[in-house]
């Protein structure tokens, strides 16, 4: 019976018991304490951080911080930190920073910082009395939840509209209070589910007390209250642009790779099994940037996929098209991110990539986040258009694979370059070190 099996009080024991119990429960080999131990700090001071920041905590999950250089925005130069398990990403990034950085660099425009949430409720009523009294609703609201926006108000943020909505095509007596903010350099989530909740009990107040509503009109009863990952209104926008003459040393070729490349992204544009792809590729920069500061990257990637989807159809993310003779390539794409609060003034590298950005702005760090989406999805575009992409892969593939052999490093280089113009799978390297082996 798998009832005998649940393990209860599991939270409560230390990290060594709950290591132990595992291991028994669930056959590990002897090597797993001392794994798991290994992977952890020495230094105390940030080991409980990092143990601090989830619940049953066994070791660390270590990934590498990388770094890319020469993202020049703006006529400005960066070096952008990313944290990704997938080898080829940041190479390609850095490939696609320094190509560009001789092209000009990146252009970048913040469209809009609003972030919205929303207040889910149900009233039996006439939806015009609830309108009636919105106004007086609305004073209520920003009355009672005045402890908890005036800090963010001397920031220069704060609650920045509040509508009634009646939506009875998705539930019977279903109403929602969509509420705007700005949260400034905070990501501000704490900031707004503290205040859509208050915002909820001051509806429910107001319509318990106020003599206009009869007694089933008091029923008002609030489903829940929760910021909303769907930030279309926060957005950036970032692109590259060149005569298409500089996009390749050969003048012939610049325009067959300009016009297969627009032609690739139109595709992505149109369809939705191509989207996906394209758009993974477009996050693989994002997420990289969103991991290395300490940003929640779900939220970022949840805004961004439904953003694709805006118009009733999921599609590409980004634009390119040819005009004059001019290369452009684009995004606008919904981000909403914070620099102080939270993981990203918490974690020791963290803290280390806000320090590479420079400390940036909320605003900056949404440029930067665009950008490296770009920078990604360009390097991937390019590839797939030309050599295809398994070549750029397969190289950061085989350091994986070699890395699973016991190795030194003068039998990896001499791998690297027997392979260096050779296919690269798992079967020609093994063939490759059994001939070699000794050597
Ligand atoms: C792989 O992580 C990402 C790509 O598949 C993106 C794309 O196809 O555009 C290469």
């Amino acid at each position: 019976m798998t009832e005998n099996k649940i393990l209860s009080g599991f939270s409560k024991l230390d990290q060594s018991q709950k290591i132990e119990l595992l291991a028994q429960r669930l056959n590990l080999d002897d090597t797993t304490t001392e794994c798991l131990r290994s992977f952890e700090l020495s230094d105390d001071r940030w080991q409980t951080i990092i143990t601090d920041l989830s619940e049953n905590q066994l070791s660390n999950y270590h990934l590498p911080f990388s770094v890319a250089p020469n993202f020049i925005i703006n006529k400005e130069w960066h070096a952008f930190p990313f944290v990704t398990e997938e080898s080829s990403v940041v190479a390609a990034l850095a490939k696609a920073a320094g190509y560009w950085a001789k092209r000009g660099g990146f252009h970048a425009e913040i469209l809009g910082t609003e972030k919205k949430g929303q207040v889910h409720f149900s009233w039996n009523g006439q939806s015009e009395k609830l309108q009636k009294h919105f106004s007086e609703i609305k004073e209520l609201l920003i009355k009672e939840a005045a402890p908890i926006t005036q800090k963010m108000e001397k920031r220069g943020g704060g609650v920045t509209n509040i509508e009634l909505l009646h939506l009875p095509q998705i539930l019977k007596n279903y109403y929602q209070l969509d509420v705007s903010f700005e949260t400034c350099d905070a990501m501000g989530a704490n900031f707004i589910n503290s205040c859509l909740e208050q915002f909820g009990k001051s509806l429910k107040s107001f319509v318990m007390q106020h003599d206009d509503f009869q007694a089933e009109e008091k029923q008002l009863e609030i489903i829940m209250a929760i910021l909303s990952n769907y930030v279309p209104d926060s957005r950036v926008k970032v692109w590259v642009k060149c005569p298409i003459s500089a996009l390749e040393d050969d003048p012939a070729k610049a325009k067959q790779f300009a016009e297969k490349f627009v032609r690739a992204v139109h595709i992505a544009h149109n369809d939705v099994s191509r989207a996906v792809t394209h758009n993974k590729g477009i996050f693989n920069g994002i997420d990289a940037l969103a991991i290395a500061t300490g940003n929640d990257y779900r939220a970022i990637e949840a805004g961004g996929h439904a953003f694709a989807a805006k118009d009733g159809r999921y599609r590409g993310l980004s634009e390119a098209r040819i005009e004059n003779d001019q290369f452009w390539f684009g995004i606008e794409i919904p981000l909403a991110v914070g620099v102080v609060g939270g993981v990203t003034t918490l974690h020791p590298l963290a803290k280390l990539a806000m320090q590479i950005l420079q400390n940036p702005s909320a605003k900056q760090l949404m440029i930067y986040l665009a950008v490296a989406g770009l920078a990604s999805n360009w390097s991937a575009v390019r590839a797939l258009v030309t050599t295809g992409i398994q070549q750029g892969h397969m190289k950061m593939h085989l350091s994986n694979i070699l890395s699973s052999f016991n190795l030194t490093d003068e039998q990896k280089q001499a791998a690297r370059l027997y392979f260096q113009d050779r296919e690269v799978s798992w079967s020609e390297v093994e063939k490759y070190l059994k001939e070699n082996a000794g050597n």
